[in-house]
């Protein structure tokens, strides 16, 4: 079991330096190195991290034998090079969502990462945050009873962004917990949406995903919308859930809301019940602090993360389900199931 893990930040614009802020805070993690093609970002982040060099080439960290891994905090399409450098390097990788463009380059990584017998962890942040991991206790406690369906809200005005659209910007989130939370593949897949900003790039997706089981997952994406809404609601047979996000000291509400089983068969209606609301506790931990300190334990104890390079390929399938689904104007999309492992 390694004592400490020197990490590597590449990529120091909008959301490196978060990565490297909380890197530089794990008291088993080391942060070595800052990568960032732009000067202007190194001299921007110099004074704050005054123990890690500073450069612009890759190539600088991958050539350090005292380096562990290294955080990559770029922009998508060069995700799946950059791992694949940092691995073929014999480093440990913590890739940005989404993990690749495609399936195929995602898929490439995971390989690459099991024949180099490396850490390939994917931050999708919200499966470690205290409020979806008490979501997913609830499931599999069997509290909620069996899930009917789920859906998720991710709506704000901005960030517009300009190289992708709402569904690869928003969707990895929501997808990613979806995913995790029915503990199943899904089948097939679908979104509809219209780009009303910039041509071919979709500010508002309403995308769908359906499970073998037959759950359903709706999702809502839109940075053109009035409201700030962060939300995950999972209906069960028993119980339902709602994860709030942007709520302070109510991320969680369980509601004893449902169906009440026909206890005759002559009743016409399927009657329905309305019960307690309970708020439990969650913790208020940064869920970047977790996702970084669950990095650092997987590399230094050798453990599979929870949001690994499979989990990661899957979110890509989806989202590439879903892509093709946006260009056939809405139409059901049947999934590949590549990622196995
Ligand atoms: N988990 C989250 O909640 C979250 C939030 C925002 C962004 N992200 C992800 O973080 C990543 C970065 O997002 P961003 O908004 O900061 O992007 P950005 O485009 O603002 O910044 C990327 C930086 O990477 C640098 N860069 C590009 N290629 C490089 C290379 N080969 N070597 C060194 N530096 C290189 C660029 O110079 C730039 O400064 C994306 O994958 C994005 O999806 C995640």
């Amino acid at each position: 079991m390694a004592d400490s893990v020197s990490v590597g930040v590449v990529g120091l614009n909008y959301w490196g330096p978060n990565l490297a802020r909380n890197f530089d805070r794990i008291p088993r993690a080391r942060l070595t190195w800052c990568c960032d093609l732009d000067d202007a970002n190194l001299d921007r982040h110099r004074p704050a991290f005054g123990s890690a060099r500073f450069t612009s080439r890759i190539e600088d960290l991958l050539s350090d034998p005292d380096l562990d891994a290294v955080i990559i905090a770029t922009p998508v399409p060069t995700h799946a090079a950059l791992a694949k450098q940092a691995l073929e390097a014999d480093k440990h990788v913590f890739v940005e969502k989404p993990l690749a463009v495609t399936s195929a380059d995602a898929r490439e990584v995971v390989e690459l990462g099991e024949a180099r017998d490396r850490i390939v962890m994917v931050d999708h942040l919200l499966v470690h945050h205290p409020g979806v991991q008490a979501v997913k206790n609830l499931i599999d406690e069997g509290t909620l009873g069996q899930i009917f369906y789920m859906y998720g809200n991710r709506q704000n005005l901005g960030i517009v962004r300009p190289d992708e659209n709402a569904l690869w910007s928003l969707g990895p989130h929501d997808i990613s917990v979806m995913l995790w939370l029915a503990g199943e593949d899904p089948v097939e897949a679908a979104a509809s949406g219209e780009s009303y900003l910039q041509p071919g790039i979709e500010d508002v997706v309403f995308g769908r995903v359906r499970f073998g089981s037959g759950v359903i997952g709706h999702l809502h994406l839109s940075w053109l919308d009035p409201h700030k809404i962060r939300r995950m609601t999972v209906i069960g047979s028993e119980k339902m859930v709602v994860f709030d996000d942007m709520e302070t000291e109510r991320k969680l509400t369980v509601y004893d809301k449902g169906p009440i089983a026909r206890a005759d068969t002559y009743s016409e209606y399927i009657q329905v019940r309305s019960g307690d609301i309970h708020i439990p506790k969650v913790p208020t931990t940064e869920p970047l602090k977790l996702v970084c300190e669950h990095f650092i334990e997987c590399v230094a104890e050798r453990r599979t993360p929870l949001s690994d390079g499979w989990a990661g390929v899957r979110v890509v399938e989806v989202l590439e389900g879903m892509s093709k689904s946006l260009a056939a104007r809405g139409e059901m999309v049947p999934l590949g199931t590549g990622a196995t492992a």
